[in-house]
């Protein structure tokens, strides 16, 4: 099983931005201890960042026959982003969206995500652990698509 993580616009300034919301961490620490963990579960793992819409409509697009699953940070694009929204719909491709900071507790503007509807799960607060929380979330998600399709498989063999 494959997840690709997606990183958003000025995830790459993590450690260094907005300490007193983000915390000291940087985006590289945070994926060695993704891959950490996706190593002892045997599961692969591809990262991507981009300041870019449109490149991050593309990397969507290429999960497609590749990847399994998807954890994403949009960062800003979570509440402008149309096109983040509908490349998550048309992939279909279990996502589950995370951010660093409880973006439920910041300004008004950053309440609405246009992408949460369309990921299996959103995670949001508790700093870098949601990373961590989200690698869970997905093998969970792996298990339960592994369970539905050995019972099809029973169900044709009956
Ligand atoms: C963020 C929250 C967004 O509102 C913000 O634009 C970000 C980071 C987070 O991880 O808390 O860039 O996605």
């Amino acid at each position: 099983m494959k997840i690709v993580v997606i990183q958003g616009p000025n995830l790459n300034m993590l450690g260094m931005r907005e300490q007193n919301i983000y915390g000291p961490m940087k985006l590289e620490d945070i994926h060695k201890q993704m891959k950490n963990f996706a190593d002892q579960n045997g599961v692969e793992i591809e990262f991507f960042q981009s300041n870019l819409e449109g490149e991050i409509v593309d990397r969507i697009q290429e999960c497609l026959g590749d990847a399994d699953g998807i954890i994403i940070n949009p960062a800003a694009y979570t509440h402008t982003s149309i096109a983040i929204r509908d490349a998550l719909a048309a992939v279909k491709i279990p996502a589950i969206e995370v951010h660093l900071s409880n973006i439920y507790a910041r300004e008004e503007f950053r309440h609405k995500s246009l992408t949460a509807p369309v990921c299996a799960g959103q995670i949001s607060g508790m700093g870098p652990f949601v990373y961590h929380l989200a690698m869970v979330g997905m093998l969970q998600v792996f298990n339960e698509i592994k369970m539905i399709k050995e019972k099809q498989a029973k169900r044709k063999e009956a």
